[in-house]
């Protein structure tokens, strides 16, 4: 009897388990996201850091969902520059190499930032030519290093303040210490270290028609004017689910960058959910999703679109905004939310010609 009972709990056991696993790898069946943004010629990205390549749902998920990745902080410089010839290189060597094992693209996020300045130069009380000097052997020495291995840079991350005026003063170490000379700086000395790479400005809070979007439109007009060697404009785009842009003012917005005959991405995609996430709340997240890849799919010259995070295991945003959660197109689990499948929808749709 007891041999019985004992078997039958072993049984229920292994049940049970293959059960909760189950649960954490109800991968989605076939055609995955990436093969299906390809018919559209659109790159499908995610962000991930370093930890994320030792996390087996990263692992398992980001490439087999996605073409492409945006290395989230090991590019940035206070991440790699340890001084004015000091780098640390071990963990973008790294994931560049698995990216491109695993046939994927790869973008380098970011060459100059005001939120992320190398400790050392904060502290080294350097004159503009000197501070100038640095950054000119930064861009080459780092955008030199991936020559011809990443497909994009995003040359200078937020330049501009919330009217879209360039940014100065304390606001931006880079504005205080050298003026504006540095954007264009930037775009000429990472042109010549990598001739291919394409060159983007990217910015948040531009992804509709809006002051700050005009400040930026104008700012690239007169990059263009001077001939400086600019690509595309990046729409970082992280967005609540209580209140989405307006899709008729993006549509609008991206079609005046790409007149200019630059290429749009929508670079940094997450669409945060106050509290715990309701069944209700979880379509309407998938809704504003599609609202976006309609977009993408449908408007010419919009090349690319990137997740900012495989799934909301691994996302900044519980982080960063208390109370937010449920970001993504993943679980914490790596299980497809209504958000993937809303996605999924759209690109499974015929392929359009893109106006
Ligand atoms: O890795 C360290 C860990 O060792 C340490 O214990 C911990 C303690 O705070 O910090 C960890 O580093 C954090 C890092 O993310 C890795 O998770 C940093 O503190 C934290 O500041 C950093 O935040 C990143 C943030 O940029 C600032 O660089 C976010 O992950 C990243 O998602 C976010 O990305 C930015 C884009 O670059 C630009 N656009 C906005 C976007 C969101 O802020």
């Amino acid at each position: 009897m007891k041999r019985i009972i004992r078997s039958v709990l072993v049984v229920f056991l292994i049940f049970v388990g293959a059960l909760s696993f189950a649960q954490e790898t109800a991968a989605p069946a076939p055609p995955y996201l990436r093969d299906l943004a390809a018919k559209h010629h659109l790159l499908l990205g995610t962000s991930i850091q370093r930890g994320g390549l030792n996390n087996p749902g990263v692992l398992r998920t980001a490439p087999r969902e996605f073409d492409a990745f945006t290395i989230e902080n090991e590019l940035k410089p206070a991440s790699i520059s340890g001084g004015p010839d000091s780098y640390f290189f071990y963990a973008p060597d790294y994931m560049i190499k698995w990216g491109e094992e695993h046939g994927m693209q790869i973008r380098g996020h970011t060459l100059v930032w005001h939120r992320s300045v190398p400790n050392w130069l904060l502290k080294a009380n350097l004159k503009k030519d000197q501070i100038l000097a640095f950054l000119h052997d930064y861009i080459t020495t780092v955008v030199g290093r991936y020559k011809g291995r990443l497909y994009a840079w995003d040359v200078v991350n937020e330049v501009l303040d919330e009217q879209g005026r360039l940014r100065q003063g304390k606001s931006s170490f880079w504005a205080k210490n050298c003026g504006d000379v540095y954007i264009e700086d930037a775009f000429r000395w990472a042109r010549a270290a990598d001739s291919k790479v394409r060159l983007f400005i990217n910015d948040y809070g531009v992804v509709t028609v809006n002051a700050k979007s005009n400040g930026l439109y104008a700012l690239v007009k007169r990059l263009l004017a001077r001939h400086v060697p600019i690509d595309g404009v990046g729409f970082q785009c992280h967005v609540t689910e209580q209140s989405p842009p307006n899709f008729k003012s993006v549509a609008e917005n991206i079609r005046r960058f790409t007149a200019l005959g630059l290429e749009v991405q929508i670079t940094e995609l997450d669409v945060r959910i106050k509290d715990k996430a309701t069944p209700k709340q979880l379509e309407h997240q998938g809704d504003i999703y599609a609202g976006f890849f309609r977009l993408a799919v449908t408007m010419r010259g919009v090349t690319g679109v990137t997740l900012w995070g495989v799934s909301d295991a691994v996302s900044w945003i519980p982080g960063a905004f208390p109370g937010f959660d449920s970001a993504l197109l993943f679980d914490d689990r790596f299980n497809p939310k209504p958000a993937y499948f809303a996605v999924k929808k759209v690109l499974a749709e015929s392929v359009l010609k893109k106006k």
